[in-house]
Formats: structure tokens, sequence, C-alpha cells
């Protein structure tokens, strides 16, 4: 493992390796479930031009993935240009985990990262995502397992431990470094804690300071200051999630030092969201386009005066319609929408609650 550091402006990005991979720069789109699917990756990639090292799928279910359920298989596809890439899977089972794992490796991915972080009550009670730092001789053994069948680095994504009280997040990094994962990304805080406080990053720094893998860093990376302020002493990279969909262009502003490009540009938006929308009518049927178009809208278009009839609609033809009444300056609020709309900055204390 070594590092590069790449010089803009005054701040140091640095870029990581993973065995032959080259994660340049270190500013991995990080895994959000329901959002990274094929279609928004693309988009990032596309708008941010150089400046995301890695995009990582959403988390795919190992019970889904070897019981052949085609909607979950279609789950890891990606494209050429997105590389590198990475799937994430989850799940409990020893065999499963090593099954998926391979599967991974044989559609030609890059890395498999195994969810180690998850909060949600569905996830841990059939014992995966953060569960497994609640058993990490049970871990233990996955990794294990996973690394004796696959020929692609493993990496993982943990969090700070279960709650207060066990923040065992050095141990797992430690014993998953011994048994040969490659690198680890940690989001600072515990599951108890799901998104409320702050995530802690003096720990993502205290593990990297520990361990020699590559070690990022997730949590409340928004804009270039809360870049700098984050990557610091041994820290390889960050995980960007929430971000990227307040604006999708956050990856090129924190490594370019440049203001936010789409506050206030409603042109802009628009063009992102035709250009999203070409890119889910290429993955997904009609009728599943409509959700996936709001959930990015709503976070992006923040401040819109025509975003709250934007997400009134369901269908993505109709979606279409009203963006393009805006583009051509036909756009009127309608009687409901007068009263003012909510205005959100696009900047960085976005999530500075
Ligand atoms: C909607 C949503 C879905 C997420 N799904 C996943 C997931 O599938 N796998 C994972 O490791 N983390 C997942 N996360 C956690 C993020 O990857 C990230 O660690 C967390 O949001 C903190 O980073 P951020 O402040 O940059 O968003 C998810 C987060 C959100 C908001």
């Amino acid at each position: 493992m070594f590092y590069q550091k790449k010089f803009v402006g005054v701040c140091v990005i640095k870029s990581y390796q993973v065995r032959h991979i080259q994660v340049n720069p270190g500013l991995v789109l990080s895994p959000m479930s329901g959002v990274t699917t094929r279609p928004f990756r693309r988009l990032i990639k596309e708008l941010n031009p150089g400046a995301v090292g890695l995009v990582v799928s959403e988390f795919v279910s190992v019970e889904g993935m070897t019981r052949g359920s085609q909607r979950t298989l279609e789950m890891m596809k990606f494209s050429e240009e997105e590389r590198p890439y990475c799937v994430q899977i989850f799940g409990y089972d020893v065999d499963r985990m090593r099954d998926a794992a391979l599967m991974v490796q044989d559609i030609g991915a890059d890395l498999v990262d195994i969810n180690c972080g998850c909060p949600a009550p569905k996830v841990v009670k059939r014992g995966g995502g953060c569960e497994l730092m609640r058993q990490p001789e049970h871990l233990q053994k996955i990794i294990s397992e996973v690394k004796r069948s696959i020929s692609i680095p493993l990496t993982i994504k943990i969090r700070a431990g279960w709650d207060e009280g066990s923040r065992n997040a050095l141990e797992v990094a430690k014993m998953a470094e011994g048994e040969g994962v490659e690198a680890l990304a940690i989001h600072g805080r515990t599951r108890s804690q799901l998104y409320r406080g702050e995530a802690d990053w003096d720990l993502v720094q205290e593990i990297a300071e520990r361990v020699s893998i590559p070690v990022l860093g997730s949590g409340d990376v928004v804009c270039r200051k809360t870049a700098e302020a984050r990557l610091k002493g041994k820290v390889a990279g960050l995980f960007i999630g929430r971000a990227s969909m307040m604006n999708p262009f956050v990856f090129t502003e924190i490594l370019n030092d440049e203001p936010s490009r789409l506050k206030g540009n409603h042109a802009l938006m628009l063009d992102v969201l035709f250009r999203y929308c070409e890119l889910l009518r290429e993955d997904f049927q009609e009728s599943s386009c409509g959700g996936k178009f709001k959930q990015l809208a709503s976070q992006m278009c923040r401040g819109a005066p025509w975003r709250k009839q934007l997400l009134q609609l369901n269908a993505l033809k109709d979606h279409e319609a009203l963006l393009l009444a805006v583009r051509e300056g036909r756009w009127r609020p309608a009687a409901l929408e007068t009263e003012e709309a909510e205005t959100v900055d696009v900047s960085c204390d976005m999530f500075s609650a």
C-alpha cells in the first residue's frame, strides 16, 4: 500500500491503492441502498469526470443472490465506465457469503465489500449489517472463508460499534487486517446513533494510525471544507453519501475547491434531471422510474420554486413535462403552490443541524 498526494489548491487530496487498483482520487461514492443503483452511479461519474475514485453498489442480499432472485442479481449490474467498481454484499451465513462473493467476482467487479454497518432492523435481526460487529468471531469466519475463495480484493465497511458501551471498531479493523481484508471504511457512528449526532472522525484517524491497510472515513462530508477537516493523518480517503444527492457535483467541487455549481442555477438542475431520466429508463421499467427520480429531485432541487409541484407527480413522463415547461418558461405555480417554497442552501452546512 502506498499513498500519492495530489496537490490542488492548498489541500492535499490523497489517492490510495488496493492491490493493483488505483483509487484516484480517494473520493468514493458511498453505498446507499435504493440510491446508488447503476443509473445514479453513472450520473455521478458523468458529472464528475476524474473526480470519483471508486463507486460502490447499494448493498445486495446474499440470500437473494444465492437463491437466484433475478431482481437481486440485477442490482449488481454495472457499466465499464464505472470502474473501479465495488459490489457490497450483506448477510450472515458463511457459505452464502462466500458464494455471493464469488458471484461478484464472476460478473467482473473489481472489489467486493462486506456490509458490517447497516443499522436497519430487518437486516440486523437476520444477523447481517452491524450485527456482525456484535459477533466478531462469526465475522472472522466469514472474512476468512470469503478471502480463501476469491481472488479479487475484499474490503469491509463498519460502524464505530453497536452502541456507546461496545465501540469495537478498532478490534474489528485489526482482526479484518489480520484476515487479509485490503481496505476498510468506517462510518464513525454507532448502530444506536443511526444518523444522529456527529460521526467520530477522531476514531477514523486513530484506526488509520493503528492498521496498515487504507482506512476510509464516512460521515457528513458535504463540501471542500468538511473534506479538508476530515482528511487528516493517515486517513486514505473519504466516502461521500447523502451529499451526492443534495449536490451531484460534490466530488468535482471538493477535488478542485470550486464553489457550488448548482446553487441558484436552475438550468443546470434541469440538465441533470433530464439526464437522470434517460439513465433511469435504460435500467428500470417506467413504473419504477418516478419514485427513483423523486428521490434525487427532492434532495437536489431544494430552493427551486417548482420543487413541490414536481414531487407531487408520480410518473416520469409527468416529471419530464413539468421540467420542460420550466425550461421553456411556461411553468406557472399552481394555485396551491403560491406560498414560498422551502429554501435550503446546497452548500456546506446542509447537514449541520
Ligand atoms: C438512504 C441511505 C442508504 C444507505 N445504504 C447503505 C448501504 O447499502 N450500505 C452501506 O454500507 N451504507 C449505507 N448507507 C450509509 C452511507 O453509505 C454512509 O455511510 C452514511 O450515510 C454516512 O455518510 P454521509 O454523511 O456521507 O451520507 C446508507 C445511507 C443512506 C442515507
